[in-house]
């Protein structure tokens, strides 16, 4: 941890139907009976993040977008705004997770053109960053996740909250993750690269850690310093895993 607020994102991708709601809802019930001192939020398909707004009584969690668009409205088919899921109620988006940067070739010009959008509408990016198995290999992780922050974080940031998502690449959904030192020193490096970009709001600013998270590593996980809560894929769909790894931050 840090001096930032903790924060857990489930980020869900193309995964959960209307029958799978009752998992986020069994988060609320749980975080309204034994409240967590940090923020909760769970990016759910955009196909249901609307019924799960709605569904959400107790205000303790929030719902996320997994991407948005980075112009306000507009002939984008397909499409959804900052200001879309402002408007559903949304609290955060995901911005330059690596599978948009893989699949979409999202680049870190177009993941600042993201971020400042959700900044534009008045929510918080969650900008994602992480090196690729091959940049690891060469030794070029530190490198490339500082490139990553100069280039994603635009002007905004500096006046308005936002939250960073070190994943790297080769450890989402792979069941690998880096060892301890190395996480550490990459939220070490992230933050160094935070400082220089917002200053002291670096410090502030939850740096969270993503790729194969689960309740069996959360704890060793989330005990090192810097490391301000969890990005969760896999582990977020079960609200029984998403809870412990969440209660590990305890
Ligand atoms: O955004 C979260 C994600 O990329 C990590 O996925 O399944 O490895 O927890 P997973």
């Amino acid at each position: 941890m840090s001096n930032a607020k903790p924060l857990f994102v489930g980020n869900w991708k193309m995964n959960g139907f209307r029958a799978n709601l009752t998992e986020i809802l069994n988060v609320e019930e749980s975080i309204a009976k034994t409240p967590f001192h940090g923020d909760v939020v769970i990016c759910p398909p955009a196909t249901l993040a609307a019924l799960a707004v709605d569904a959400l009584k107790k205000s303790v969690i929030q719902i996320g977008g997994q991407d948005c668009h980075a112009e306000e409205a507009g002939a984008f088919t397909g499409d959804i705004s900052a200001e879309k899921w402002k408007d559903l109620g949304a609290g955060y988006v995901i911005v330059g997770h690596s599978e948009r940067r893989a699949y979409y070739q999202e680049d870190n010009k177009a993941v600042k053109a993201k971020s400042k959008a959700v900044l534009r509408a008045g929510l918080v990016p969650i900008i994602c960053i992480g090196e690729s198995l091959e940049e690891r290999k060469a030794g070029k992780t530190l490198e490339i996740i500082s490139a990553q922050i100069d280039g994603c974080i635009p002007d905004e940031a500096q006046s308005a909250p936002i939250a960073v998502g070190y994943e790297p690449v080769w450890a989402i959904g792979s069941g690998l993750t880096p060892t301890l030192e190395e996480i550490s020193e990459a939220h070490k490096v992230i933050r160094e690269a935070l400082h220089k970009k917002i200053g002291d709001k670096a410090d502030l600013t939850p740096i969270v850690y993503g790729g194969s998270l689960k309740p069996s590593n959360a704890k060793e996980i989330l005990a090192i310093l810097g490391v301000d809560g969890g990005l969760v894929g896999g582990a977020s769909l079960k609200a029984v895993d998403f809870l412990e790894i969440i209660r590990a931050c305890d």
